[in-house]
Order: C-alpha cells, then sequence, then structure tokens
C-alpha cells in the first residue's frame, strides 16, 4: 500500500480541478517536489507538493505575538505547539484509471486521504520506459529516469547549464547508456565534437574502449575533390562574384583534368594564378582567401580521417578531439563541413542513424554572427529542422544559451537544465522551454551541480533528476589552482637544485 500522508483539507477555492491542500500525518515525511495521489470516483488524481507551509493560530496576529513576547513566552502560557500544523499544497498534473492519463475534470474531496505516488503508475506518468537511457534517478521517488531514446533525441535535445554544473557528465552518462544499448532495442551512431578534449576517456575504458574511436582535431583531413565549390564559398563568405566564378571555372578545370586522382589546394592556387579570364587583383584576393585555408591544413590529395562510412557504426562512438586546434573558424569549417556530410550520407541510407553530440554549441550555431563566423549555423538549423525524418540527432550543449540560434534551440524539443543563475540566461531558457513556468524556473537557480530539469518530448512532465554517477573514465582537465601553483613551484625548485648539483 503506498504510504498515507495526510487529509485533503477545504480552503477558499480549493480543492479545485487544479489544485488542492493537505494536512500532513504527524510523522509523515513530505517533501517539495514530491508527487502525491488521491483516489477520487474510482479514478487517481496525480500531483506534485509545490509548497509547504507551517501554521499556527496562536502566532497568526502579529500584534498580540509582539504585546505578549513582552512578558513572557506564548509557548509557556498557551499549548500554542499543539495547535501547529504543516499544510502542504499540490499541483494537479492530472487523473489515472485503467493504465490511462486524462485531465482532471472533478476536484478530489475535502477529507479524502493523500498518499505516496505509487511508482509504476509514476513512472509511466512521466513517460519513462523499462528500456530506456538510465539518466539518473527522480527525487524523492524510488524511480529511475529511463528516458525512451526516441523520444530524447529524434526532435534533439539541448543541454543548458553554466559553467561547472554538469553537463558534460551529463553528456558522458548518455553517451555509456546508448553504448550499452542493446541491438534489439535499436542502437545509434554517435559522433562527438569534444571542444575541451574532455570525452578521451572512453576510448581508454575498458568497458566502452572497443567501442571507441577518438580522431585528433589536427589529423582531420578530408579529400578535397569531395568539396563541391558551393562550400568553399560557404568557407569563404567574403568573396565577390568574379572571385566566386574564377574559384568554380579553376576547380571544374582541375576536376576535370584530375577527375578520382583529386587534387591538392597548392595546384588549385597554381590553377587559380594561371586562370586567363581573371583580372590580376581577382585572383590575388581569391589566392589569399584560398591560402587561409591552407593554413587549416585539413584539406588532402586523397587522405581521409575520419572515414565517415566504416568509423559510423550502430553503437559506436567516434570522438571529434578539437582541443588542439586553436582557431575557431578552423572548428567552424569542420564542423560544418562534418555535419553536412554525415547528414547526406544519412539520408542516402549509406550510414546509420546518428547522434551529432556538440559541446559548445554557441560557437557552431551563434544567434547574432557576421557571415564569416556563421558557416556552421546554417546546417546545423538545416538538421535540427529536417534532421528527424532522416535519423539524424543533435544534442546541443551550451553554457550561453543566449548566445545559441533560437531556430535551433526551437527545435530541440527536449531541453535538460542544470544550474543556471545569470538572469539573461535564465530568462532566454524560459523563453524558448515550453513547459517551463514562472515555478520551475525560480527553481533552476537552486539546482546543486548533477540536479537537472527535464522538460519537453522525453518527459510528460517537467521532472528534477539527480544524474547518475558516470561509470566511464573521467579524463580529469584542469587540476584544481593550488595544485597546480605548487606543481609549477615544486618543478622550478627541482630545476634549480640540479643547476646547483651541477655547479
Ligand atoms: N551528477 C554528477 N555526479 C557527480 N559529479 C558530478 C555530477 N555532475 C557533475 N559532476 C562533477 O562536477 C564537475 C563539473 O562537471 P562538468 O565538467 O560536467 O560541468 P560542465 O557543465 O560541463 O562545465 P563546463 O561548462 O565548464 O564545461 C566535474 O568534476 C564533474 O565530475
Ligand atoms: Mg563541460
Amino acid at each position: 500500500m503506498d504510504k498515507q500522508l495526510g487529509t485533503i483539507v477545504a480552503l477558499e477555492g480549493s480543492p479545485s480541478t487544479s489544485d488542492f491542500s493537505f494536512v500532513i500525518k504527524p510523522g509523515a515525511d513530505v517533501k517539495k517536489g514530491q508527487y502525491v495521489q488521491v483516489e477520487n470516483e474510482k479514478e487517481l488524481v496525480f500531483g506534485f507538493v509545490a509548497e509547504i507551509v507551517r501554521a499556527n493560530r496562536y502566532f497568526e496576529q502579529a500584534e498580540s505575538v509582539a504585546e505578549y513576547e513582552k512578558f513572557g513566552r506564548i509557548a509557556d502560557a498557551f499549548p500554542s505547539d499543539g495547535w501547529e500544523y504543516v499544510l502542504a499544497q499540490v499541483r494537479i498534473l492530472g487523473n489515472h484509471r485503467d493504465g490511462r492519463f486524462t485531465r482532471t475534470f472533478t476536484p478530489p474531496c475535502p477529507g479524502a486521504a493523500v498518499s505516496n505516488a505509487n511508482d509504476d503508475v509514476l513512472r509511466r506518468f512521466l513517460g519513462f520506459e523499462e528500456n530506456g537511457l538510465h539518466m539518473g534517478a527522480i527525487q524523492h521517488h524510488d524511480v529511475a529516469a529511463k528516458l525512451s531514446m526516441t523520444r530524447l533525441l529524434q526532435k534533439h535535445v539541448a543541454i543548458l547549464a553554466m559553467s561547472g554544473a554538469g553537463k558534460s557528465h551529463l553528456a558522458s552518462v548518455l553517451l555509456e547508456e546508448l553504448l550499452e544499448r542493446k541491438k534489439e532495442h535499436g542502437r545509434i551512431a554517435v559522433v562527438v565534437v569534444d571542444i575541451h578534449g574532455e570525452y578521451g576517456g572512453f576510448a581508454h575504458d575498458d568497458k566502452y574502449g572497443h567501442l571507441t574511436k577518438v580522431v585528433e582535431g589536427t589529423e582531420i583531413a578530408v579529400p578535397f575533390r569531395k568539396i563541391p565549390p558551393e562550400l568553399v564559398e560557404e568557407w569563404l563568405p567574403n568573396l565577390s562574384g568574379p572571385q566566386r566564378e574564377l574559384l568554380r571555372h579553376a576547380m571544374h578545370e582541375l576536376r576535370k583534368s584530375r577527375g578520382k586522382d583529386g587534387y591538392s589546394l597548392k595546384e588549385l592556387l597554381v590553377g587559380v594564378d594561371a586562370a586567363q579570364v581573371a583580372k590580376e587583383d581577382t585572383k590575388k584576393t581569391l589566392a589569399r582567401a584560398l591560402n587561409e585555408l591552407r593554413r587549416y591544413r585539413f584539406l588532402s590529395q586523397g587522405k581521409e580521417n575520419p572515414k565517415l562510412i566504416s568509423d559510423i557504426q550502430p553503437g559506436k562512438l567516434l570522438i571529434l578531439d578539437f582541443s588542439t586546434i586553436d582557431s575557431l573558424r578552423k572548428k567552424q569549417i569542420l564542423v560544418a563541413l562534418l555535419a553536412r556530410r554525415l547528414f547526406s550520407l544519412r539520408k542516402k541510407g549509406r550510414i546509420p542513424p546518428f547522434l551529432l553530440l556538440l559541446e559548445e554549441a554557441h560557437n557552431f550555431a551563434r544567434e547574432k554572427a557576421e557571415a564569416h563566423e556563421a558557416i556552421s549555423r546554417s546546417v546545423i538549423e538545416t538538421i535540427a529542422r529536417e534532421g528527424r525524418k532522416f535519423g539524424a540527432s543533435l544534442c546541443l550543449i551550451s553554457q550561453r544559451p543566449v548566445n545559441l540560434s533560437t531556430t535551433a534551440l526551437s527545435q530541440c524539443n527536449t531541453h535538460i537544465i542544470l544550474r543556471v543563475t545569470n538572469p539573461n540566461d535564465l530568462d532566454h531558457i524560459q523563453m524558448s522551454s515550453e513547459g517551463i513556468d514562472a515555478r520551475v524556473a525560480k527553481s533552476i537557480t537552486g539546482l546543486k551541480v548533477g540536479e537537472a530539469i527535464i522538460v519537453g518530448e522525453a518527459a510528460n512532465y517537467p521532472v528534477f533528476v539527480s544524474i547518475r554517477d558516470r561509470k566511464s573514465l573521467k579524463r580529469e582537465r584542469g587540476a584544481p589552482l593550488h595544485q597546480q601553483a605548487m606543481e609549477y613551484e615544486a618543478a622550478k625548485e627541482r630545476k634549480e637544485e640540479q643547476v646547483e648539483a651541477f655547479l
């Protein structure tokens, strides 16, 4: 039997179809956020405790309390303790009958007994699945938060929080769950754009190592012949009309003469220089722009790394470690290129359904950006809009949601929000996440590291989840400051000692 917690009271305007209050039984443990149920005409009314208040008649009149306490304590003169009671205010979420959930059309009755929500019903009420992705536990109940993979990922997910709130930890938990999925439940491939080199631990992990491949950012190579001129134009948005024409012309000529053998960027530069059709100025400016691309060193004659078609496999993880790349533009170009190729291969059915997980997403799909800074935005927005039809999913992670493209963010049908304190970010999150009311928004600032609110497609109602511990190897980046300082001085002293010994 589910634990009895208290009795519904009749107050002005309550119980109604949207809320009720109950007096908590002495000794019963009731917490803010806890789910409760009440029987009402053979149905269960489901709700959660939105607030708890204590009351005591003896202390209702401020004037009398002040007057009395001049001469002694009220508690000494009257049996005031016995008059204290605790009232829980419940927001109703809906009704449950014969395995089905409906809206609440009649209020529960005053005097009715309130009990702790039944775990099984709660699981179904929130929309969790037995074979779902196990992200953690919901607070105050013994219920694992197992999110349906399809509901969480098909229409994309955004993980939003301030720095250090646990976004990467949460993302690692998600990766573990995706790698552990059984074939019969449907496995997808995962590609991670690892900006800070935090996910490398997966490759050295006993359990996940054989499912993981890491490609260093500086090792990424794409055969130039696979790049159409339109893409190069996208990377170099400042080209003029004649420069574009020249670029197309030169690439076309090379393609014609080289065919499958491919060609290098250096050869394209020679081709541009030799072109008869263009003015010297045009050639020079185009060459300067192309030389910048050449410095990024990822366009090759034939080498390809990663090999998307063979490296993208169901139940496997491909990590692109961008931590060694300094230039944001290079990172954007690589993300744009990768995302575009992934989406196009997926549309042709040449790779399995996949999840592209993007850390620091605000740098790759920036809301307000000049053309040369917005190279990867359009493809991310395209996948955000059309990806679900083709099994191309995005997980966008950001500590600056204000700067993240609203188009992309609004297409993420599930938002997982961890601690956020910046008021601008909070406002933005509240505006862009359907289902976050003022009450939920208020509690976001009170979240601790590792606590999350899941809103949207993946859960029927906004739900608070304590994210579970990770099982995979953690790659620590950045030792505590005092430790780094001590290590520096110790190393310096060792060096000085060695010099002295030598002298
Ligand atoms: N659910 C959790 N359980 C235990 N530890 C956690 C949890 N969530 C986060 N942590 C720890 O808190 C620290 C910060 O977490 P994490 O690196 O995931 O934050 P972040 O939001 O990604 O930060 P940043 O914005 O700097 O990337 C890490 O040491 C991590 O191990
Ligand atoms: Mg992080």
